[in-house]
């Protein structure tokens, strides 16, 4: 759809003397603001699409505008999204609106990103004393329904302003039944889904790592606006925070009847001294708005992820086998090879080698030396990583391999030449993370970002031939310190500049090669790294039981392309759990496909199931990869079971997932409505990673409206191998369906 925005008043351009709503719309929503020349910008309404007569009628409706920016100071002093301290020491502000334009963008399409349209419409306000200006943008696309908003703040005073806070965006939320969806979690257990109404007082989500900032808290939240969350029916109102580093987003609830939504870099322990003429630009705040519940709102994130944040979102991602839980840092040319060679048997396209390759003077043989040292260990691999590229060729695989740029180790080469390029307050003890000796490096310093660039640069020019790189990132800020910032306050957001400036230029460079984001796990999954990144590391838990619920939290915001998924060994090396094969494959095969484990270790027969569920997810990997993605049972519902399903936009392929997620004598588990079907044409439903005897259903068909309004009666008890059997409590089926 091309894009449209419609002006309520004659006037083509912002010159307006009398309140004039400007009606920002995307193919099924519509924000409105107030734009009254020396007034406040207001928000006045966002929701469903609404007319242009609406539109225009929404004040003789009663709707009453909110201020869409609250400035600290001057009438707001409680809830402010901007504070800033002038040179003359006053720390006020008062913003009104000078004038509005708006254009369309026409976007290029470069190698990683879709090309579409977006109408962007940027209001500009002023200090009513000081030379301060703030331009409010809202960049609405016109192919799915996401609003993208951000300032920037500009000193045009000769002497510098002191920024003390400084959010994305304000959203006003009318009061009523209103819900906070959001994601909560650690190490190893990362996107735990919290649902919770919202009460008067502050919901508070916020994350301080300084590096990794989705273990704990995520910067995204949804609000279902008409009672406890549904998947399916209700008004929702989603929306991320695309910053990778430290945020806050706050949802007050005062004596007023809005929520009021706050959300942006977080303030504690960071400022920002703007200098004459400097420009500070805020994150992007994007949202979105559905009225098919919190499924239709992640529908929403889906498309506009796959389409416009994440790298390559339109392309499909190559199954691939990790040394890590195989191996750990045991890596040799022999055992490489053979790693290489089984997954290529099974199907696989890729192999990632994953930490302990590299150090010369310091062998990286556990975790406690060596980052920084980016050169192969020949004691491990005599012949390089020419050799290992050629080795997957052989294979008719690809290579992938292991770094984490931003980081050192106190025992290292790097350290003892540039022991001032790391992060720790200067005349302190250093503050040591993983290992006893990790080190963030000081990316706020271009000689670091030199560095970070480099590593990626060397590889990539030494051996154009790898196709993947895991970019790792294992600790936090611990020492607060600079040794190249004057001015410590700018710390933590001057090294995420730094991050992307890094990033910039190595996606300038080479468009093409498949990153990873990992950082302990989890702890990069946000729209603030993903338009460099392809996809992230859900979690360095792989027990397949935690996923279901670790997965299901993360797919409220990022597409099932984004999400690596890996099966891995039992007992599971996080929580020591046992699970049968074939659940863990069905578990992994809902997200971005992989394998973490020795192939060697396993038997005939288990090798057999990868091979056939491998090249049953190739036929599917389209429909789970960029289809829409309905979620039926949730397992947080505590209905012992969990299903969701992949359809394709013609609703031709579908995919059908069901897990069991407890076990008990006389239990009665729901039969599973579908969803997103065509009711009006039948599928012919396969079983995928069957094991044992076929279904009744098997190779059966039925009418999308049957299997929407009915579904299908799945045996609770798994069949196949004794082992299977035998471990009951974890049953799971995957079902494809074919339009006939
Ligand atoms: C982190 C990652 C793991 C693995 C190790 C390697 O913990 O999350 O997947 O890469 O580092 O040291």
């Amino acid at each position: 759809m091309r894009s449209r925005l419609f002006f309520l008043t004659l006037l083509l351009a912002g010159l307006t003397a009398a309140a004039a709503p400007v009606h920002i719309t995307t193919p099924r929503t519509s924000l409105v603001l107030q734009a009254e020349q020396g007034a406040p910008l207001r928000y006045l309404y966002y929701g469903a699409r609404l007319t242009d007569g609406d539109a225009a009628a929404l004040e003789a409706a009663g709707f009453r505008g909110q201020d869409a920016l609250p400035a600290y100071g001057q009438g707001n002093i409680t809830l402010t999204a901007i504070a800033a301290t002038h040179a003359d020491g006053d720390m006020t502000l008062d913003l009104a609106l000078e004038n509005w334009s708006t254009r369309t963008i026409h976007a290029d399409a470069d190698r990683m990103h879709a090309a579409e349209d977006a109408v962007l419409t940027e209001f500009i306000l002023k200090d009513r004393v000081h030379p301060f200006t703030v331009k409010v943008c809202y960049k609405a696309w016109q192919d799915v329904d996401m609003i993208e908003t951000w300032t920037e703040i500009t000193n045009g005073d000769k002497k510098p302003v002191l920024l003390r806070k400084f959010d994305s965006a304000c959203l006003p939320i009318r009061r009523g039944q209103v819900w906070a969806s959001h994601l909560t979690g650690t190490w190893a257990n990362e996107g735990r889904l919290v649902q919770e109404p919202l009460q008067p007082g502050v919901l508070k989500i916020e994350n301080k790592d300084g590096v990794r900032n989705s273990h704990t808290s995520h910067a995204e939240i949804m609000f279902s606006l008409d009672g406890k969350p549904s998947e399916t029916t209700g008004q929702v109102i989603g929306a991320a925070l695309c910053y990778s580093g430290n945020y806050l987003l706050e949802t007050v609830t005062n004596d007023t009847d809005w929520h009021r939504f706050f959300a942006g870099i977080h303030p504690d322990d960071s400022a920002w001294e703007l200098e004459k003429g400097e420009s500070f630009r805020t994150p992007e705040l994007a949202f979105t708005w559905s009225a098919e519940g919190t499924g239709g709102a992640s529908r929403n994130f889906h498309r506009w992820g796959r389409a416009h944040k994440l790298a390559h979102g339109d392309k499909e991602r190559k199954i691939l086998l990790n040394s890590w839980e195989g191996v750990y840092f045991n890596i040799n040319e022999p055992t490489m090879d053979k790693m290489m060679a089984d997954i290529a048997a099974m199907g696989g396209e890729l192999f990632v080698m994953d930490d302990g390759w590299f150090g010369v003077k310091y062998p990286r043989n556990i975790d406690n030396s060596s980052l920084g040292d980016w050169q192969v260990d020949e004691r491990k691999l005599p012949h390089g990583i020419q050799w290992l590229v050629d080795a997957a060729d052989s294979h008719k695989i690809r290579f992938g391999i292991w770094i984490e740029p931003e980081m050192t180790n106190s025992k290292s080469e790097l350290y003892e030449k540039h022991p001032d390029w790391v992060l720790n307050a200067p005349g302190r003890p250093l503050s040591e993370g993983r290992g006893g000796t990790q080190l963030v490096l000081d990316l706020s310093n271009p000689a670091v970002q030199d560095f970070a660039f480099g590593i990626v640069d060397e590889l990539m020019t030494k051996y154009p031939g790898i196709d993947y790189i895991k970019w790792d990132a294992n600790m936090p800020v611990q020492s607060h310190g600079s040794h190249y910032l004057k001015d410590q306050r700018k710390l933590f957001i001057a090294y995420h500049r730094g991050f992307a400036a890094v990033c910039d230029r190595i996606r300038a460079k080479y468009p093409d090669v498949t990153i990873q984001a990992c950082a302990s796990g989890g702890g990069r999954a946000n729209y603030g790294i993903l338009p460099w990144f392809d996809e992230f590391w859900v979690s360095d838990n792989t027990d397949a039981l935690q996923r279901i619920y670790m997965q299901w939290g993360t797919s409220y915001f990022f597409p099932a392309i984004a999400m690596a998924s890996h099966i891995s060994a039992v007992p599971n090396h996080t929580n020591r759990r046992v699970t049968p094969l074939k659940f863990r494959i069905d578990v992994a095969m809902s997200g971005r496909l992989g394998m973490e484990l020795q192939p060697k270790d396993m038997t005939e027969r288990e090798i057999e199931q990868c091979r056939k569920a491998i090249a049953e997810y190739k036929e599917i990997r389209p429909v789970v990869q960029f289809g829409d993605q309905y979620r039926l049972v949730s397992p947080y519902d505590g209905l012992g079971l969990a299903s969701l399903m992949y359809v394709t936009e013609k609703k031709d392929e579908a995919v059908f997932y069901w897990w069991k997620t407890e076990h008990y004598y006389d239990q009665h588990l729901p039969r599973v409505k579908m969803a997103g079907l065509d009711p009006n044409r039948r599928y012919k439903v396969t079983e995928l990673d069957r094991i044992g005897e076929a279904l009744p259903f098997e190779g059966q068909s039925f009418s999308g409206a049957f299997l929407m309004e009915n579904g299908l009666e799945i045996p609770t008890t798994p069949n196949g191998y004794a082992e299977q059997v035998a471990m009951q409590g974890y049953s799971s089926r995957v079902l494809r369906l074919t339009a006939e």
